[in-house]
């Protein structure tokens, strides 16, 4: 199996298909999401939450990120391993060279994922000029989730709306191959995705962004606590962990999924 590339996922786009990513956290999910033909699997931060039951993604440290992206890599041979660079581990240039460097090296990442813009800018200009591969991510941003006063649909007015699109132009200047746009308005998610070269990435985000992710335990059934509105148990309907993820990855291609039940 030949691994797919970040110039790939930018082929795909340009070409009209869509991407299908999904998180990972281990590597036998991260195998059965390599069988079933997923594109990108995310070792995100969300594993606070999902796997280390904690109510945010900021307890998580960079030992467990850099342990579960080692994990996932042992499972996988071609989609593309992103890992998530976890709250305060990109907050100055030297300290997001050397994370970043733990999460390829030890890891075996080949892109990293860091959420906001402005400052943030800086950090993925430093990381393009270092030759690594920038994921970035806008609109609700869990790591903002003390300033943002909860888990909330974001850029649902004027004002915000209009800041979004400026970030996302703002990202893809500074050097970001990928962009992961989460629970923001299906229109304004589509109205990014057609304004900018590089891939968006939706989650909460509708049916018009570049490719879709999900957190496996929502595709699963097995979140603790409440399933987010935008996900869905695709387990349900299939009888096993290969079957789920296959499904999810056709109702993504054929754009069966989001269905507008699972956007905003
Ligand atoms: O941590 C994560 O799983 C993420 C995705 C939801 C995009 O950042
Ligand atoms: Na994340």
């Amino acid at each position: 199996a030949v691994p797919i590339t970040v110039p790939d996922l930018q082929a795909r786009k340009r070409r009209g298909e869509k991407i299908v990513a999904i998180t990972a956290y281990e590597a036998g999910i991260a195998a059965r999401a390599d069988e079933a033909g997923v594109d990108l699997v995310l070792v995100g931060d969300s594993l606070g939450m999902v796997v280390q039951g904690h109510a945010s993604t900021l307890p998580v440290t960079m030992d467990a990120m850099v342990y579960h992206t080692a994990c996932v890599a042992r499972g996988l041979r071609r989609p593309l391993l992103v890992a998530d660079l976890p709250f305060m581990s990109y907050r100055n240039e030297d300290l997001a060279l050397a994370n970043t460097a733990r999460l390829l090296g030890e890891g075996g990442a080949a892109m990293v994922k860091l959420e906001g813009a402005e400052w943030v800018c800086t950090i993925i200009h430093a990381l393009k000029r270092h030759e690594v591969p920038v994921c970035a991510h806008l609109g609700l941003t869990p790591q903002s989730v003390h300033r943002l006063g909860g888990y909330k649909v974001q850029g649902r007015d004027e004002p915000t709306a209009a800041k979004l699109r400026a970030d996302a132009r703002a990202v893809q200047d500074a050097g970001a191959d990928l962009l992961v746009l989460e629970c923001v308005p299906a229109g304004l998610a589509t109205e990014i995705s057609r304004d900018l070269a590089i891939p968006t990435i939706g989650i909460g985000a509708g049916a018009g962004c570049d490719g879709q992710v999900l957190v496996v335990h929502d595709l699963l059934g097995i979140t603790p606590g409440k399933r987010p509105r935008f996900s869905k148990d695709f387990l349900a309907g299939t009888n096993s962990v290969l079957g789920a993820i296959s499904a999810y990855a056709a109702a993504v291609r054929s754009g069966e999924f989001p269905a507008a039940e699972h956007s905003y």
